[in-house]
């Protein structure tokens, strides 16, 4: 049997890509999935684009692959998603032992580019500009039995100055509800207890379909079909309308969980990112939410090192997020993309200044995150859970509503692989900035 292993890079939205890829191979080319990369016959790496780290971490583990390439001359080495997307065929002067590229809008076509490559023994490379093709319609074959990603738009119409994703996406695209409510209930159907419905600025979901947004009926619609949990990345505070958050407050399944990335909390630097909203009104978008959806859990992110960023600009940046009290934050130092405007800005931020200002914020996001988390020491949350903590058998890990990560002992005379996809109530004994710990508190319950 020919075996396959792919290595996903980058967002949900890619994970969820991987899913569909795992699926054409299994059911066009009859691949089954294989232990490791070291012993596939076609290894296929699905990539990012938007900051240069993750595309060193691809080049470094592509080329990792040469030796095997050269003793076994089968080997179908694929490299699609952001970063062909974005560089197109000069990929290939770099990585000249892969065999095929592929972008993001021909997933479909991913097995009969294998075939043609295998046979005639030459990269073959198609990313083709057009963005009219939706991935969706090809079979998909799930990360997990009870979680399910749930795109309801692809592409991005926003174009943050700072940012490779309009470019590798192409414009937003938003899919009709109907078809989104009929495959959340095919999910449940199939037993999916959390779906996460994805794109990279659901609020402004069905602005291209119906003259303006409907994100909160997407979300409400959704959440009636019976699903036990609902999740949705990423908003835009620019878009977050008022609907969105009482549909968060008064459907059950919808989880108290916002990801609001603010980027910055200098109103100069918001300016310059073209984020489309100013730091007073990023403050007011999240004062709403936390007003409006008791219990909410917020995270966010945040770049640090912006071209033109000042000290004071920083300091703004400190502040709103102390002000914010995320539960969360997301911080990455500013990655220069080729194409965008940013990549043209003067007054680069250096390095060590850059590097300085990021391990303040990080003190400050993990002192932050210890305080929230404290505030559920002797409490007992619901918990969803994913199996066993892969650094101790003996423990369980999962995820509250509030995406908080969780372990607890597993209680005696239970199977751990047993309790996967099951709800679990825990008492929180022990706050920690990343994770909670705690005891099953009795009952489990399906
Ligand atoms: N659509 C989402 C996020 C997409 S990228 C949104 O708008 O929030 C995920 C995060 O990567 C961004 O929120 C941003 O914080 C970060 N990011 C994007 N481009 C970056 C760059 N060039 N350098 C550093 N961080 C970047
Ligand atoms: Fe990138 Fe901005 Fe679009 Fe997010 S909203 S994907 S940061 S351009
Ligand atoms: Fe990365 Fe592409 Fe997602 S650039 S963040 S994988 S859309």
């Amino acid at each position: 049997m020919r075996t396959y292993r792919i290595v996903t890079f980058g967002c949900q939205m890619n994970r969820h890509d991987s899913e569909h890829i795992a699926g054409l191979l299994e059911s066009q080319l009859g691949l089954v999935p294989a232990e490791d990369v070291t012993s596939a016959d076609v290894v296929v790496f699905n990539t990012c684009a938007v900051r240069e780290g993750a595309e060193d971490r691809l080049r470094g583990q592509v080329a990792a692959l040469k030796p095997l390439k050269s003793s076994n001359p089968d080997l179908v080495i694929a490299v699609g998603g952001c970063v062909p997307q974005h560089e197109k065929d000069r990929l290939l002067d770099t990585l000249p032992h892969v065999d095929v590229l592929f972008g993001t809008h021909n997933i479909p076509d991913l097995p009969r580019l294998i075939e043609q490559a295998a046979s005639a023994r030459r990269p073959v490379s198609a990313i083709p500009d057009d963005t009219d093709l939706d991935v969706d319609q090809t079979p998909s074959i799930r990360e997990s039995r009870w979680h399910a990603w749930l795109p309801i738009a692809v592409g991005c119409d926003n174009f943050c100055a700072y940012c490779v994703v309009p470019y590798t996406r192409g414009r937003e695209r938003s899919r009709p509800l109907d078809e989104v409510v009929a495959e959340a209930e095919r999910l449940v159907a199939d037993g999916v207890l959390e779906i996460t419905l994805l794109g990279q600025n659901v609020n402004s979901y069905g602005r291209d379909l119906y003259g303006s947004p409907r994100f909160a009926d997407v979300l409400r619609a959704v959440a009636r079909t019976g699903v036990r949990r609902l999740r949705f990345v990423t908003s835009h505070p620019k878009d977050l309308s008022q609907d969105t958050l009482l549909a968060m407050a008064e459907e059950p399944a919808v989880c108290e969980y916002l990801h609001l990335p603010a980027q910055s909390g200098s109103s100069r630097v918001l300016a310059a990112m073209n984020r489309g909203y100013d730091r007073e009104q990023y403050l007011d978008a999240v004062r709403r939410a936390y007003e409006a959806v008791p219990g909410l859990a917020l995270s966010g992110d945040i770049i640090v090192g912006f071209p033109g960023e000042t000290d004071e600009d920083f300091e703004d940046t400190l502040d709103l997020v102390r002000r914010c009290r995320y539960d969360q934050l997301f911080t990455f130092l500013y990655s220069p993309r080729a194409g965008t405007r940013a990549a043209r800005m003067p007054d680069e931020v250096p390095r060590s200044i850059a590097q300085r200002r990021f391990d303040r914020l990080v003190e400050v996001v993990q002192q932050m995150a210890l305080e929230k988390n404290s505030e559920l020491v002797g409490r007992t949350v619901e918990v969803l859970v994913e199996g066993p903590s892969k650094k101790d058998p003996r423990m369980l890990s999962g995820r509250t509503r509030t995406n908080k990560l969780v372990h607890a002992p597993v209680p005696p005379g239970i199977e751990a692989a047993s309790l996967e996809g099951v709800f679990v109530e825990i008492r929180v004994t022990e706050a920690h900035a990343w994770h909670l710990v705690g005891e099953a508190a009795g009952y489990l319950r399906k």
